[in-house]
C-alpha cells in the first residue's frame, strides 16, 4: 500500500536509531501488546517509549508497566489532556503516535502537531463502517446488520475527520452467516494484532526511503 508524501513527515533529525513509539489507549491494550511484542522480538525496528491513557484502570497501562515502559494516566477532568499528553510525548522524544483503542476525541491542534506521525486502528474496512459512533461492538453490529460478507481492520493516518485519513494497511476476514458480533470481533482482533506491527514497518520503510 502506497503512503502518500502529504501524510508523511520525518521525525526531527531523521531516523538514526529505533523508531520511538507512543501509544494512546483507553482499554485492554491487546494491540499495544502486539506492538510491544513486535518490538521486543525485533520484528519492527522500534520501541514503545510511552503509553498514555485517559482511563486510570486501563489494562493497557498495566501491560506497559510490566516492561518498565513509561505509563501515564492523564485525567481529562483535571488536566488539558492534549497538552499533558504532548508534554509526555515530547519528553520521551516520540516519533510516531499510535492510537490503539483510544476512545477520546483529540483536538485539531494535537492532530496538526503530529500530522503524518499519528496513526489509528479501526476494526472494519474503512471507508465503510467508520465515522462518529463507530467504535467497539457498534462497528461489528453494523457490519452484520448490513449483511456484509467481508470485514477486517484498517490502519490509517489520523486527520481532523473521524476515520478519514489515508489508509496504510487493511486485513480482511470473512463474515459467516451465523456470526455474532462477539465472534466477528474476535476474528478481526486477531488480524489487528498482525496488522499494527506491519503498518509500523511500512511507516519505518517510508522514513528510510526519505532519508
Ligand atoms: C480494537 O478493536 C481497535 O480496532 C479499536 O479498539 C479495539 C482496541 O482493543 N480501535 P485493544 O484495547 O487493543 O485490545
Amino acid at each position: 500500500m502506497k503512503v502518500s508524501n502529504s501524510q508523511f513527515s520525518l521525525p526531527a533529525g531523521g531516523l538514526n536509531s529505533k523508531l520511538r513509539i507512543g501509544v494512546l489507549a483507553s482499554g485492554g491494550g491487546s494491540n499495544l501488546q502486539a506492538i510491544m511484542d513486535a518490538c521486543r522480538t525485533g520484528k519492527i525496528d522500534a520501541e514503545v517509549v510511552a503509553v498514555i491513557s485517559n482511563k486510570e484502570n486501563a489494562f493497557a497501562l498495566d501491560r506497559a508497566r510490566k516492561y518498565n515502559i513509561k505509563s501515564v494516566f492523564v485525567d481529562p477532568k483535571k488536566f488539558n489532556f492534549d497538552r499533558k499528553t504532548t508534554e509526555v510525548l515530547e519528553k520521551q522524544k516520540v516519533d510516531l503516535v499510535c492510537l490503539a483503542g483510544f476512545l477520546m476525541k483529540i483536538s485539531k491542534e494535537f492532530i496538526k502537531k503530529y500530522t503524518g506521525r499519528i496513526i489509528n486502528i479501526h476494526p472494519a474496512l474503512l471507508p465503510k463502517f467508520g465515522g462518529k459512533g463507530m467504535y467497539g461492538m457498534n462497528v461489528h453490529n453494523a457490519v452484520l446488520n448490513a449483511g456484509a460478507k467481508i470485514s477486517g481492520c484498517t490502519i490509517h493516518f489520523v486527520d481532523e475527520k473521524y476515520d478519514n485519513g489515508e489508509i496504510i494497511l487493511q486485513k480482511k476476514v470473512k463474515v459467516f452467516k451465523n456470526d455474532t458480533p462477539e465472534r466477528l470481533q474476535r476474528r478481526v482482533l486477531k488480524q489487528e494484532h498482525k496488522a499494527y506491527p506491519e503498518a509500523i514497518k511500512i511507516f519505518i520503510a517510508r522514513i528510510k526511503a526519505h532519508e
